[in-house]
């Protein structure tokens, strides 16, 4: 079996929270004249933890902001208003474990003419057991993985994000939310793609790792697939490194009261933690870049296995074809 260039997560998360304490060498490129005055920006998962944090930050900033999510409607978008001084933000439902939902998602979008700016692909979830959805597929692979597969594409289709460069100052961008841990994970094993099986808490953790791995894998080829001869749309990876949320909220009570007190003392709050994001998304720096990737404020190379051109090429059929099984109106770009 192939690894990363760690050799496990632990690794991978130690080697994390060494670059937690490193210079944050692009920090200082984010000013207040970076702005999203005109802008649509949709974040997904935006009702608690980073994803509330960036909603406060981009509404702060001038932005529109859509929260799409499947909880704390409305009360996370008054909290939003009330920390940004905006009355630009809405909610809208979205339960990424329930495909159907991700379809009435879109066609809101396309029949309210919504054309993001911005969309930060960003909820996701940390099981300690596997649970089935009302499709058949594991909840975590289904959350953190295939439902952003679904989304962008029925985006892209339907003309939500339009796909194709019209010379304007601002392309759109596509901000997939990571984790460095993906950097210890194991190669794909299309064998056992999107296959139900059971888990305990330790393989939850390196499952959780792995499939940021396969959603980085995804990033890259949909951005060589809506990028062939130019930059049309600007597809890019960040990990935001520890940050101070609910993400544990799913661990046995030991654990969740273990973890939650390391995470109050050494972790970032989802306001400072939503920064480079935010920096991501609207700087002039990311105008018409592509497929790279961000550790908190550090360029980074993501795993060397994310950008295998032949990895890409099958991870695509391959969740085409899943996604195909449980839905029949599955269609992919291109
Ligand atoms: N915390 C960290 O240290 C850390 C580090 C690296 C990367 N990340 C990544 O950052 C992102 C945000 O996580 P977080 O730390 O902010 O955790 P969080 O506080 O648990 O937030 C996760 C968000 O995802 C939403 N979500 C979960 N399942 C969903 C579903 N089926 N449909 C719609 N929304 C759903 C949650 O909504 P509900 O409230 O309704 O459950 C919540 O809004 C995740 O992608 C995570 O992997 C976090």
């Amino acid at each position: 079996m192939s690894h990363g260039r760690f050799d496990n997560p632990v690794v991978a998360a130690l080697a994390g929270i060494k670059d937690f304490f490193s210079k944050q060498e692009l920090a200082e490129r984010l000013t207040g004249t970076d702005r999203f005055d005109g802008k649509t920006c949709i974040i997904t998962g935006a009702n608690s933890g980073l994803g509330f944090g960036i909603a406060v930050e981009m509404a702060r900033r001038g932005a529109h902001v859509i929260m799409a999510g499947r909880s704390r409607i409305p009360e996370a978008g008054e909290e939003v208003k009330k920390l940004s001084g905006s009355d630009h933000v809405e909610m809208r439902y979205v339960d990424l474990s329930r495909i159907n939902t991700i379809y009435d998602f879109v066609e809101g979008l396309k029949r309210d003419k919504i054309k993001p700016d911005v969309t930060i692909l960003n909820a996701g979830v940390a099981l300690p057991g596997a649970r089935k959805t009302e499709s058949g597929i594991e909840e975590m692979f289904l959350v953190n993985y295939l439902s952003n597969v679904i989304l962008t594409q029925l985006m892209i289709n339907r003309g939500v994000i339009p796909a194709k460069y019209n010379g304007s100052s601002f392309r759109p961008r596509i901000v997939f939310i990571s984790s460095d841990s993906h950097q210890g994970s194991s190669a794909i094993d299309y064998d056992e793609f999107g296959v139900y099986e059971q888990y305990g808490v330790s393989k939850g953790i390196s499952n959780y790792s792995y499939f940021k791995l396969v959603l980085n894998t995804y990033a890259v080829e949909l951005s060589r697939r809506i990028n062939k001869d130019k930059v049309n749309v600007g597809v890019n990876v960040i990990c935001p490194g520890p940050v101070h949320t609910e993400i544990i909220k799913n661990a046995p009570r030991l654990l969740y009261l273990t973890l939650k007190s390391i995470f109050r003392i050494i972790f970032r709050s989802p306001a400072k933690a939503a920064l480079p994001v935010v920096y991501m998304s609207v700087s002039p720096d990311y105008e018409g870049k592509t497929e790279e990737y961000l550790h908190m404020f550090r360029h980074k190379k993501m795993d060397p296995k994310c950008y295998d051109r032949e990895e890409g090429k099958k991870l695509w059929d391959e969740s085409f074809k899943l996604w195909k099984s449980v839905d029949p109106k599955a269609k992919m770009i291109g």
